[in-house]
């Protein structure tokens, strides 16, 4: 084992993963909805950047000054030239958070975010965090976190423990890491075939083992592998930041903030009726049963006026992110599949539905003749926000600064995509932020940059790109898949133009 490691798996690259949650804009609705002053985010850090594919984009896309560290060097040199593409000016570094936070040349930050890092890392690191967010968060700034959480783990401890000693105690020698996953999930399937008595007593293991087994491999070396792996009460983690002096403000992910998609009302009313809140997170978490926790918590919280926080919703702008008739009037929660009211949703999303910029004063007033009032509209916006419907958009001044950074970026993005598929985002000046692009629209958009202009050219200028030359099976055997893989790129290609439409709207392309 390498000795700066200490425990966490890095023979094999983490994936090439965007995490929206440090995008300043995706704060607001939350911090709106709780009714808290959210400070505009300036100078920002994150700890265990991964491949740095978060930290270009906002680079790039938002004003962020951005101060980050991954100890794993192959992470930092690809971070690295992500942001050199488009001469971003993020300081990234391949230090331990050990080394990291006891730099005496950091400045003091706005926002401090790490996501997928608190349950992987030991309790020394802990302490680093926890005494670096102390020390070097300003007053009313914002602490982002995640982490795996009990109720959602509980059950899945034991699996993923009986793999995870597989994995270290039956090595065959001279293999790697990703063939040691897969016998150690070999070694899984065919115990769970002997119908194990746990997993009769906890029969959803097995299906969400299935999920865990069929994911990305290199995720999975990081998710499962790790010396440090731990699930956390969210009282256990509010215990550890008290030291930080931050006090927690709400959940970062939209949907905790509309109780109906997780919660009956009997629930809701037994929920209400607990006096302490950081023990009403933790029943809420059992009561949901909430896997992974992604919070937003302050150092100094300050509550907002209701005429205040009233003024800065109705100025907000927001633009629908997806065609308006993919949008589901359906949403998954801890309750299963929940219907949105036709009523409220289709007229919202009709005025949304040409993709230009409304603000929610703006929709307010087309739709109070209906009834609809300020907190009901912020309560969709928060539903809609959640599936990545809506997104919201950053002031204008702050748009025209991003677009040239973000287009060097997304140039750079596309023209990789041509060899790659590791990067499914772009970056959007207008929301500050990623918009997922899958490889194969990436291509799209890269040929209609060219000056290729219908569904059928784009299908095939994007399979010139895509084809592998002839190797391996007869071509008779290879002629089926062709056809029905050129029949799907074409059918997406045909989708691809009302995308187009958003992402030019969105400023990308
Ligand atoms: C699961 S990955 C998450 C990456 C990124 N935040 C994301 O969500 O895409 C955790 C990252 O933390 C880094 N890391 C783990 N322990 C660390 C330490 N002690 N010091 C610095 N980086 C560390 C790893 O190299 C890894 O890239």
């Amino acid at each position: 084992m390498s000795n700066w490691s200490e425990g966490y798996v890095v023979h094999t690259e983490y994936i090439y993963s965007y995490c929206q949650e440090f995008n300043p804009m995706r704060l607001r609705l939350p911090f709106l909805k709780t009714g808290y002053r959210m400070p505009e985010p300036r100078v920002a850090c994150e700890l265990g950047f991964g491949q740095g594919v978060s930290t270009a984009i906002h680079t790039a896309a938002a004003p962020l000054d951005w101060w980050a560290t991954d100890f794993n060097p192959s992470h930092v040199a690809h971070g690295q030239e992500l942001i050199a593409s488009f001469q971003g000016g993020a300081h990234l570094f391949d230090q331990s958070f050990d080394e990291f936070c006891h730099r005496n040349d950091l400045p003091e930050f706005d926002f401090i975010g790490l996501h997928g890092v608190w349950s992987w890392v030991s309790d020394d690191n802990h302490r680093t965090i926890v005494d670096f967010v102390r020390r070097k968060l300003k007053v009313g700034g914002v602490l982002y976190i995640s982490y795996n959480t009990q109720p959602g783990w509980a059950a899945r401890i034991p699996l993923r423990h009986i793999i995870d000693e597989h994995f270290k105690r039956l090595t065959r020698s001279g293999t790697n890491l990703l063939d040691r996953i897969d016998d150690a999930f070999a070694f899984a399937i065919r115990l769970l075939e002997q119908n194990p008595a746990y997993m009769v007593a906890n029969p959803r293991v097995a299906e969400q083992f299935h999920w865990i087994r069929t994911a990305n491999r290199h995720y999975l070396a990081h998710e499962l592998f790790n010396q440090a792996w731990r699930s956390y009460s969210f009282s256990e983690i509010s215990d550890w930041l008290s030291a930080a002096k931050v006090t927690f403000v709400g959940s970062a992910n939209p949907l905790d903030h509309v109780a109906f998609p997780h919660l009956n009302e009997g629930q809701r009313a037994f929920l209400d009726a607990i006096p302490d809140p950081t023990y009403r997170e933790t029943v809420r978490d059992f009561m949901i049963n909430q896997q992974f926790r992604q919070d937003y918590w302050v150092k100094g919280p300050q509550r907002l006026d209701q005429p205040a926080r009233n003024t800065r919703l109705r100025d907000q702008r927001v633009v629908l992110m997806i065609p308006r008739a993919q949008i589901s009037l359906k949403i998954q929660g801890a309750q299963g599949e929940t219907p949105l009211d036709p009523e409220l949703y289709n007229p919202l999303l009709d005025l949304l539905a040409d993709h230009q910029p409304l603000s929610i004063g703006e929709l307010e007033r087309k739709l109070t003749s209906r009834g609809v009032t300020l907190d009901r509209l912020l309560e969709c916006l928060l539903v809609l926000n959640a599936n990545s419907g809506i997104s919201l958009i950053q002031e204008e001044p702050l748009i025209q600064q991003a677009k040239p950074r973000c287009a060097i970026l997304n140039r750079h993005l596309l023209e990789q995509a041509r060899h790659s598929d590791r990067i499914n985002h772009l970056a959007s000046p207008v929301t500050g932020g990623g918009v997922r692009v899958p490889r194969l629209e990436q291509l799209f958009l890269l040929a209609a940059s060219q000056g290729v202009d219908t569904p059928r050219e784009w299908a095939d200028q994007a399979s010139q790109w895509l084809d592998v030359p002839a190797e391996g099976p007869s071509a008779q055997d290879r002629d089926e898949p062709a056809e029905a893989q050129k029949t799907e790129r074409f059918e997406r290609a045909q989708r691809f133009v009302d995308t187009l439409t958003i992402l030019r709207s969105l400023g990308i392309g």
